[in-house]
């Protein structure tokens, strides 16, 4: 465990075994774009981290906020095994970053089915991995990017009730960025252990609780009774049937869209 980073040598020196390039920036478009770009011209791994993002990428196209205050990474790579789901790698981090916020503050966050880490039902971090390709349609690599909530005093008045931020003092972002990086790492190389499903499950938010998602324009509602192993979340609807959800957007009952 490192306790207290404050430099890119610091965080060098702690990951110089395990990937090829290391770098920070204060500040960078987005880091999966630039990862994007360092697979592209043939960096075999590597991790990015930015400490405020000018573009920064969500899922389905939306932008994320990424002030000044915040962590913004991507860990990339070219694993032996490219069978890698990205729905896998989204589930390896998700269970990283619990794992390594629990490790370097004591506090103990949840997962949003699929890929939101919640602190007090209010999103903290969000995930995006992507699996981008070659100009010749070949596989570029996999790429995990994580933007957390660090020490934000404000948030934009759309996210002013729905985010969070982590607010520990001395909770330098490579401390943390070392330790994601590591417990990530760890699980990447482990995608078909069971214990990775058995965390991400007893980490989870909606497990049990009523939820509610949209099918062909309909509102459906459903208790969340289990992730199985593909990481699909299964919603048993009124009727008892099964539904297995692959992906898309689930709101808790009583929520509004977060
Ligand atoms: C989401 O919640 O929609 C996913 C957000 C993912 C944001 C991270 S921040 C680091 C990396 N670089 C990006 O441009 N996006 C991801």
């Amino acid at each position: 465990m490192n306790r207290n980073l404050t430099s890119a040598a610091d965080l060098q020196r702690a990951l110089a075994d395990r990937l090829a390039c290391i770098e920070v920036f204060p500040s960078l478009d987005s880091t999966n774009r630039y990862a994007r770009e360092q697979l592209e011209n043939g960096v075999p791994s590597g991790l990015t981290v930015a400490l405020e993002q000018t573009a920064g990428r969500g899922r389905r196209g939306h932008t994320f906020f990424s002030p000044e205050g915040g962590l913004y990474m991507t860990v990339y790579g070219k694993p032996a095994d490219l069978e890698i789901t990205i729905q896998k790698l989204t589930i390896a981090c998700a269970v990283a970053v619990v794992e390594a916020i629990q490790e370097t503050t004591g506090i103990v966050t949840q997962i949003k089915w699929v890929n939101d880490i919640y602190l007090q039902e209010k999103k903290l971090c969000g995930i995006l991995c992507e699996a981008p390709l070659l100009p010749d349609g070949s596989p570029a690599g996999v790429l995990a990017g994580i933007g957390i909530n660090l020490r934000q005093k404000e948030f934009p008045p759309e996210l002013a009730d729905k985010a969070i931020a982590l607010n520990v003092p001395d909770l330098s972002p490579l401390t943390l960025a070392e330790a994601i990086t590591r417990h990530l790492l760890y699980w990447q190389a482990r995608l078909a252990d069971p214990a990775l499903l058995d965390l991400y499950r007893r980490s989870s938010l909606v497990l049990h609780r009523e939820v509610s998602f949209r099918r062909n324009d309909e509102l459906i509602h459903g208790i969340a009774t289990d992730i199985n192993d593909m990481g699909n979340l299964l919603v048993e609807l009124s009727d008892h049937t099964i539904v297995s959800l692959n992906s898309g957007e689930i709101s808790l009952s009583g929520w509004q869209r977060k």
